[in-house]
C-alpha cells in the first residue's frame, strides 16, 4: 500500500503579494521531504502569483470554482481558467463554502464532477459540525457528504478526501491522534463498501483542523491520516514542519 503524504495549505481570504511572496521563498528555500505530495491553496486573485513564483515541485490549488466551463456568472472562477493559470487543484466543499456560504451537497457534487472533467485534481472537503458529533451523528454526517461526492468521482486517482471536523476548523482545537484515525478508518472502509477494496486502498484521506507543528506528528503516525490539510498555520513557516511530520 503506497499512498504518497499529501500536505495540503489553505491560505483562506489571508495574505497579500507582500506576505504571501515571504512564505513562497521560505517554501522554495526548505528543505522538505521529497516523499509529500504539497499544495497551496491561494485566493483566486493571487494563483498566478502563487503559481508563477512557488517551485515547481509544489502544486497549487484553487480554493474553490464553479461547475460550468464559462459564462454569465458574476464573481466565479472555473476549472479552465485556473487550468490557464498553470494551476492543477482546487479544494471543493471546504466547511467555510458549506456553512458560510450555503453551498449544498448537490453544488458540491457538481463542481466536483466538473473540476475532474476538466482535468483539475479535487480535494474533496467533508466533516461533521460540533452538534452532530455530540448528537452521535458523525459518521451519518460524512458518509452522506462522502456519498455525494462518489456519485461524481470517475477516477479517484485524482481525488483526496478531507476529513475536517468543523468543531476543528480554526478553533485551536485539534481532533486527537484517535479521533482522526477513527473516522479515517470508517470513511476507508465505506469506500471499501461503496466504490471498490482498490479505491478504498488507495484513496489518499487527509485531516484537517487546527493541525500545527506540534500536532502532525503524532497524527500523521496514525495508520489511515496520509497527510493535512492546514489552514492558519500553512501562513508560517511552521509549515515546513508539518509537512516533513513523517520525516
Ligand atoms: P485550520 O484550518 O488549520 O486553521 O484549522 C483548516 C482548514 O480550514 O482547512
Amino acid at each position: 500500500m503506497s499512498r504518497k503524504f499529501f500536505v495540503g495549505g489553505n491560505w483562506k481570504m489571508n495574505g497579500d503579494k507582500k506576505s504571501l511572496g515571504e512564505l513562497i521563498q521560505t517554501m522554495n528555500a526548505a528543505k522538505v521531504d521529497p516523499n509529500v505530495e504539497v499544495v497551496c491553496g491561494a485566493p483566486s486573485i493571487y494563483l498566478d502569483f502563487a503559481r508563477s513564483h512557488l517551485d515547481a515541485k509544489f502544486g497549487v490549488a484553487a480554493q474553490n470554482c464553479y461547475k460550468v466551463p464559462k459564462g454569465a456568472f458574476t464573481g466565479e472562477i472555473s476549472p479552465a481558467m485556473i487550468k490557464d493559470c498553470g494551476v492543477n487543484w482546487v479544494i471543493l466543499g471546504h466547511s467555510e463554502r458549506r456553512h458560510v456560504f450555503g453551498e449544498s451537497d448537490e453544488l458540491i457534487g457538481q463542481k466536483t464532477a466538473h473540476a475532474l472533467e476538466s482535468g483539475l485534481g479535487v480535494i474533496a472537503c467533508i466533516g461533521e459540525k460540533l452538534d452532530e458529533r455530540e448528537g452521535g451523528i458523525t459518521e451519518k454526517v460524512v458518509f452522506a457528504q462522502t456519498k455525494v461526492i462518489a456519485d461524481n468521482v470517475k477516477d479517484w486517482s485524482k481525488v483526496v478526501l478531507a476529513y475536517e471536523p468543523v468543531w476543528a476548523i480554526g478553533t485551536g482545537k485539534t481532533a486527537s491522534p484517535q479521533q482522526a484515525q477513527e473516522v479515517h478508518d470508517k470513511l476507508r472502509a465505506w469506500m471499501k463498501t461503496n466504490v471498490s477494496e482498490a479505491v478504498a486502498n488507495s484513496v489518499r484521506i487527509i485531516y484537517g483542523g487546527s493541525v500545527t507543528g506540534g500536532t502532525c506528528k503524532e497524527l500523521a503516525s496514525q495508520k489511515d491520516v496520509d497527510g493535512f490539510l492546514v489552514g492558519g498555520a500553512s501562513l508560517k513557516p511552521e509549515f515546513i514542519e508539518i509537512i516533513n511530520a513523517k520525516a
